[in-house]
């Protein structure tokens, strides 16, 4: 899975010692990856449990490849974890925050709670010289801000710089992506202009990102609020990417023509490109879909909703998705739910994840649950956050279990556990054997040629 190769420790000097405050998904990888680049780290978060379970050794939610690196830097005595702000103020050279920034119940802004609490904590404890790193997702305008707080809170006063890099690792290869990222970028509060002298946060980032620069990772520096943009920006570029091909699926599925051959077709010119374009029932995950609610929220604190406002088609034709794939679902067992069994292959966000925060899968699974469906979901890694979200659904403890006596399969995460089933060794399973792929990750000639109905979304019925 990670074909880039890991970084070389060359180009470390003596030892910084960095914390980073928050040890969800990023910040529980990015203090992984620090200590495996040499350093001395100290992961904190207020929650406790997590905490033991990383000093443990335990990754508390699944990242290939995560738990191996955290284990052998713990044994090494490299990586530590404290819930004691204290302790970490006196600890760190570097402060690395890493908290969430999660969707604002009623505003749809970020929601800055997290990375307030960790300023206001950590700030009045540092009493010397020090660099703080903002890692979490923000809207733009931010950075500026902590700053002003952090240096009016701080003993250190104006000792203590802050920087802002953003983070672009994907779950699922989020090992990969911090030790060998695609860019690295930083904003500063004054970036210095052509052949000025660099500043020292520049100075000290270029230093704590060695490996990553000798590996060959971009270094790019910018002010506070590009960088903060860069982020955004990025994923709505992504966002923007799959609901364009969902849209063309919408128009495929009116006229009969197959798009996942029109992706194919229109992927090999370079300036489009392949990737990002796999139709099916849309993104979620705990980045884009919040991410591009929050741009859209501080565009019109800005002044500037008109500039975003393709951002809420793009969010659309996303949520129209899941509503047209639990239609399609209520079509194929007969007009309603009510009386038939559906089997709902996949939970997480997508594969390789046991992330279900505003899942596609699970909010199609929970919709058909609603609607009187009597659903019954699998998934190879996200059952235990799938129950705690939905507790009243009937999960399955294998695939055979949740296939057996259905009216319809839904395929909705692409786990390899699905993509490589013998359509021909399960079809005696279902009451009914009817698949839908809501991810076209399955080979059509092969499930038809093994006796089942099959539809894929954006594509020809026959
Ligand atoms: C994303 C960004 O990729 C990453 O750079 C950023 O740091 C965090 O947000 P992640 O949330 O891990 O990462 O997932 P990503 O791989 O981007 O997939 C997001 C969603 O889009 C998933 O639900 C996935 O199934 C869906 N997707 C992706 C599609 O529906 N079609 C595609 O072609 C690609």
């Amino acid at each position: 899975m990670h074909a880039r190769p890991r970084p070389r420790l060359a180009g470390v000097s003596a030892p910084l010692r960095i914390t980073v405050i928050g040890t969800g998904y990023l910040g529980a990888t990015h203090a992984a990856a620090m200590a495996e680049s040499g350093y001395d780290v100290l992961g904190v978060d207020v929650d406790a449990d997590k905490i033991a379970a990383l000093a443990r050794g335990e990754v508390p939610f699944y990242e290939p490849g995560l738990s191996e690196l955290l284990e052998s830097n713990v044994t090494a005595g490299r990586l530590r974890f404290t819930t004691d702000f204290a302790e970490a103020a006196d600890f760190g050279d570097l402060h690395f925050i890493g908290v969430g920034t999660p969707q604002h119940p009623r505003t749809n802004a970020a929601d800055l709670s997290q990375v307030e609490a960790a300023i206001g904590s950590l700030a009045p404890l540092l009493t010397r010289p020090c660099t703080v790193i903002g890692k979490s997702t923000v809207p733009v305008g931010t950075a500026e801000n902590v700053r002003t707080r952090l240096q009016a809170l701080a003993p250190a006063g104006a000792d203590v710089d802050l920087v802002w890099n953003p983070e672009f690792l994907r779950e699922g290869f989020a090992v990969a992506d911090t030790l060998t990222p695609d860019r690295i970028v930083i904003g500063v509060a004054t970036p210095s202009g052509p052949g000025e002298p660099r500043g020292r946060d520049e100075e000290v980032m270029r230093r704590v990102y060695a490996p990553m620069i000798e590996w060959g990772s971009p270094f790019l520096v910018m002010d506070y609020a590009t960088s903060e943009l860069v982020k955004v920006a990025a994923n709505s570029f992504l966002a923007t990417k799959i609901s364009f091909i969902n849209a063309m699926a919408e128009v495929c599925e009116a006229t009969g023509a197959d798009v996942t051959r029109l992706a194919e077709a229109i992927g090999y010119d370079e300036r489009i490109g392949s990737k990002f374009l796999r139709a099916g029932i849309g993104f979620g995950g705990g980045c884009l879909p919040k991410d591009i609610r929050a741009f859209m929220a501080r565009a019109g604190e800005l002044g500037v909703s008109d500039a975003l406002s393709f951002l809420r088609d793009v969010d659309g034709i996303n949520t129209r998705r899941r509503t047209s794939t639990v239609a399609l679902a209520r079509e194929l067992v007969g007009g309603r739910f009510v009386g038939k069994r559906i089997a709902v292959l996949g939970a997480a966000f997508k594969p390789d994840s046991d992330d279900v925060r505003d899942s596609p899968a699970l909010d199609i699974a929970a919709a058909i649950y609603t609607a009187g469906g009597d659903v019954i979901v699998h998934d190879p890694q996200a059952m235990a956050n799938a129950r705690a979200a939905y507790p009243k659904m009937t999960y399955a403890a294998d695939i055979r279990e949740a296939l057996t006596g259905a009216d319809l399969v839904l395929v909705l995460t692409e786990w390899p556990e699905y993509t490589g089933l013998d359509p021909a060794t399960v079809a005696a399973l279902p009451t009914t054997p009817s698949i839908l792929d809501g991810r076209n990750c399955l080979d059509i000639a092969r499930w038809r040629a093994a006796g089942w109905t099959y539809r894929g979304l954006g594509r020809p019925n026959a």
